[in-house]
């Protein structure tokens, strides 16, 4: 783990962080985590050892939010023989009024509510939870996003945003609601941050983004994700660069081009296809069809010599017929992805698709998934099996906390390899043989 830059305080007490959602939140922590060490806090491994205790919250399905009002419930008892101990509610969820209300009502314990907006106010807004009996409820305008203290939890992996929020409104997402409107961060800012990282000794960082591939729109800078990732890719040091979310609308031939151009950039492309209805598509507010995302994924065959290729998909979206769920599994059959996240549609406040009409039964949204996630494994499995008895290229990222020899590694195409071995090879580009695939792991021998 790597120290917080800036000036810290004398141990003040400690901290505990738990974190729901995307890679977004993950970064997220770890400016959470940097200021409150700056402000003299200390990690614990234990939340009933904390003096501050941060849920950092995600809001893009129901269940994601029943969760954390469940976690909140159980955190009650420990508030009680513990008053002094700081509750935050964090996060995207915590940027929307019907969760603030809730917790008015039924968690009044929670120190402060706090969504992603305020991130560079954190420690004044801490103060100010910890000088009061009330629930603080931050409702500001969106701050800055450069200059935070950043803690690190990873020493060969490392997160970097290039843009923040998102201007997409898929129909049935609250992602642009809870993060606002698409920023991008200065090239300069990306650079300077990335060549500080590779200079720390790390060797993969991941560009994030809800939709990478339009990074620089807003900037008037002449420079677009596909001109970032060929300048990323030729820093001195780097092994390893991945990107994610990408819009197949906003995927293009010059992104491929780079990818096959570049010796850093990873050949494993995650392209969020969501259904393979046209009809299900529009309504979801996608921006194309599936004729374009087969002609895209066919360019991308016809250009790289290698990739992998993952996506999600949702079922059950308002209006979706046998016919139009068949359509996605037509695609899933066509395409073979190499993985597949997929997701129940689940209906959020304020989104258009609340409103839809022919909202979908639970039982018929069930029949789907399961039958998807059956299809979906089966090829994920023979995509898999093809690498048996294959030498893979592998980055070692880290070892099983119960036995220090089971090392995880991953290629370049994304697909995780356990191996054992007795020396110390964290950090290192080994090769090793496909020797077992599971559908979303493979084992490795190493020699
Ligand atoms: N910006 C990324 C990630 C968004 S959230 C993107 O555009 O792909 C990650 C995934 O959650 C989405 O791709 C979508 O498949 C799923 N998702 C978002 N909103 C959802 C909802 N209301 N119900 C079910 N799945 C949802
Ligand atoms: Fe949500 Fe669509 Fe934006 Fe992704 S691109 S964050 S799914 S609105
Ligand atoms: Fe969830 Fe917020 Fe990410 S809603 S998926 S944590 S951007």
């Amino acid at each position: 783990m790597r120290e917080a830059d800036g000036h810290r305080e004398q141990n003040t007490g400690f901290y505990y962080i738990e974190t729901y959602g995307c890679q977004m939140n993950v970064y997220d922590s770890e400016v959470l985590a940097g200021h409150l060490e700056n402000m003299g806090y200390l990690p614990v491994a234990q939340e009933e050892d904390c003096d501050v205790l941060v849920l950092n919250t995600c809001a893009v399905r129901q269940k994601a939010e029943e969760k954390v009002f469940s976690r909140l419930g159980r955190l009650r008892p420990l508030k009680k023989t513990k008053p002094h101990l700081l509750i935050v509610l964090w996060g995207c969820m915590a940027q929307q009024e019907h969760v603030s209300q809730r917790v008015r009502e039924r968690f009044s314990f929670v120190d402060l509510v706090g969504g992603t907006h305020s991130l560079d106010r954190f420690p004044q807004l801490l103060e100010k939870a910890r000088q009061s009996n009330r629930t603080i409820i931050s409702r500001e305008e969106e701050g800055d996003r450069e200059g935070f203290p950043v803690k690190r939890m990873d020493d060969i992996k490392a997160w970097v945003p290039i843009s923040h929020g998102c201007n997409n409104y898929c129909t049935y997402c609250i992602v642009p609601y809870v993060r606002g409107p698409e920023k991008s961060r200065s090239p300069q800012a990306i650079i300077r941050e990335v060549k500080g990282l590779i200079e720390e000794g790390y060797k993969e960082i991941t560009l994030l983004g809800q939709n990478v591939n339009s990074y620089g729109k807003d900037l008037d800078k002449g420079m677009d994700f596909a001109d970032l990732l060929q300048i990323l890719d030729r820093l001195e040091g780097l092994v390893h660069l991945r990107y994610m979310t990408s819009h197949p609308r906003d995927f293009n031939e010059k992104i491929i081009q780079n990818i096959r151009q570049g010796k850093k950039i990873c050949e494993h492309i995650h392209l969020p296809l969501q259904s393979g209805s046209n009809k299900v598509l529009k309504m979801m507010n996608r921006g194309y069809t599936r004729e374009y995302y087969l002609s895209l994924t066919r360019k991308i065959a016809d250009l790289l010599p290698y990739y992998s290729l993952t996506t999600d998909l949702i079922v059950g979206f308002p209006g979706e017929e046998e016919k139009d769920f068949d359509d996605t599994l037509e695609m899933v059959q066509k395409i073979k992805f190499d993985a597949a996240y997929t997701f129940v549609y689940s209906p959020r406040p304020g989104t258009k698709a609340m409103h839809m009409k022919n909202q979908v039964a639970p039982e018929i949204k069930k029949k789907r998934i399961m039958l998807l996630n059956e299809i979906q494994n089966e090829i994920s499995l023979e995509k898999n099996r093809q690498l048996l008895g294959t030498e893979q290229i592998v980055l070692v990222e880290g070892r099983s906390k119960t036995d220090a020899r089971v090392y995880a590694a991953r290629t370049r195409t994304n697909k995780i390899v356990h191996f054992t071995s007795h020396k110390n090879l964290l950090g290192a580009l080994i090769a090793v043989k496909i020797i077992e695939a599971k559908p979303w792991t493979l084992t490795g021998e190493y020699r």
